[in-house]
């Protein structure tokens, strides 16, 4: 018999990455526009805070669902920064990363078979761990006339008896696009009045362009009692391979079965790191800034670079560190193919990374990501490689 784990893919952006490795350990120049990993190092204060921990010996079992403090520092943070109502820091749950958080949400919502819809595209391990946790990811289609966010009719043509939640990222990986209030008050009210809950993945919430403001649906009138969001320290600090995220809800229900599933899967997040998630949130917070300031920049060399190139049609991202490109009716492989994987496979001979649409959703075989989250220097580079093979 077939299990659950066996409809989970290994992952096309996997077989890219091992690729570009292998071309990079036989001597070649690679270019790393397919990889979704902040270039920044983590701030010295968040260093000197898990070395400390370190030296005072804090590398024993920790609270499986956080240590207090940090619970308590996470719970001040979505209350005053994100508006979120959390009742109190027992609503929260420290994950390792979002994609821990992730799969714990749905595996502590989910029944069998019950449906989620999500966008097309989307960044892949969210449809994956919907079926891990035994549900139904219901694909709903994202198009570039709404700026790539949910059109409200379109997920209410797709409710049915089944569906139990309405999947939300902003920003949003793989577009970068980012959600207005008003379309999250419709998402809402859709929520509301067909009984369902909202599942809000919003680990991009600090990396944000041209002045918008990050809004947490959690935070709107109504939400309260029927919303999970969770987020993530490796995009705002930078903390990527320290492995830190966290969910914050007030159903009682999830705390409950996620408490369980920590225990049983984890037993605590990494003491030493979690020192250092407390750092970033209680100390200095410059550094965010700066680093969203280098994002935009290198939001703008892209866009500019892509959207010059007859091959490519841009999408103008808002947030996140991804470029969302159409793929123009006439570009053809020396073969004459136009799919997404074979402009991916093209660009691979050149050393240059990128990730099909396809990877995101059966609906966008006619796109393709590149990431900007790689030093500027490396950005600089990597489109002069790219203007030269594309154009
Ligand atoms: C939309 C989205 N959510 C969550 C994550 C997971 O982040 P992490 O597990 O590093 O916290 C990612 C990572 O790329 C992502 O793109």
């Amino acid at each position: 018999m077939e299990s659950i784990v066996d409809k989970i893919s290994f992952g096309g952006i996997v077989a890219i990455r091992d690729s570009l490795l292998k071309m990079q350990s036989e001597g070649k120049k690679v270019y790393r526009l397919e990889s979704g990993d902040p270039s920044f190092d983590i701030p010295p204060h968040v260093r000197d805070a898990m070395i400390e921990a370190l030296m005072k010996g804090y590398t024993h079992y920790t609270e499986s669902t956080g240590i207090r403090l940090l619970r308590q520092a996470i719970h001040r943070k979505v209350v005053e920064e994100n508006k979120i109502p959390i009742k109190d820091h027992d609503h929260v749950l420290v994950t390792n990363g979002a994609m821990h958080g992730l799969y714990v949400t749905f595996r502590a919502l989910l029944l069998p078979g019950d449906e989620v819809i999500i966008p097309d595209p989307m960044w892949t391990e969210i449809a994956d761990n919907v079926r891990l946790a035994g549900g139904v990811p219901v694909r709903c289609i994202l198009k570039p006339e709404n700026d790539f966010v949910y059109d409200p009719a379109d997920v209410e043509s797709l409710i049915t008896s089944k569906t139990k939640a309405i999947f939300i990222n902003t920003p949003h990986n793989p577009t970068g696009a980012v959600y207005p209030k008003k379309i999250l008050e419709e998402i809402l009210e859709i929520a509301i009045r067909r009984k369902l809950y909202i599942v809000s993945d919003e680990a991009y919430e600090h990396i944000i362009y041209d002045g918008l403001k990050h809004v947490s649906i959690g935070s709107l009138p109504g939400a309260e009692d029927r919303t999970i969001t969770i987020f993530s320290a490796s995009k705002s600090f930078a903390m990527s391979g320290l492995r830190i995220g966290y969910i914050v809800t007030n159903i009682d229900k999830i705390i409950e079965r996620g408490k369980k599933l920590l225990r049983c899967t984890i037993n605590g997040v990494n003491s030493v790191a979690q020192y250092g998630a407390l750092a970033a949130l209680n100390g200095p917070k410059d550094y965010i800034e700066e680093m969203r300031r280098e994002y935009q920049h290198r939001r703008d060399m892209i866009y500019e670079v892509t959207s010059r190139l007859k091959s490519l049609k841009p999408f103008k991202p808002r947030g996140a560190f991804y470029i969302w490109c159409r793929i123009s009716d006439d570009w053809r492989d020396s073969e004459g193919n136009r799919s997404d994987w074979a402009m991916t496979n093209y660009l691979l001979k050149f050393g240059l990374g990128s990730t099909p649409g396809s990877e995101f959703g059966p609906a966008s075989s006619e796109y393709i990501r590149f990431s900007f989250s790689c030093a500027t220097s490396h950005l600089a580079e990597s489109l002069e490689v790219l203007k030269q093979v594309l154009e």
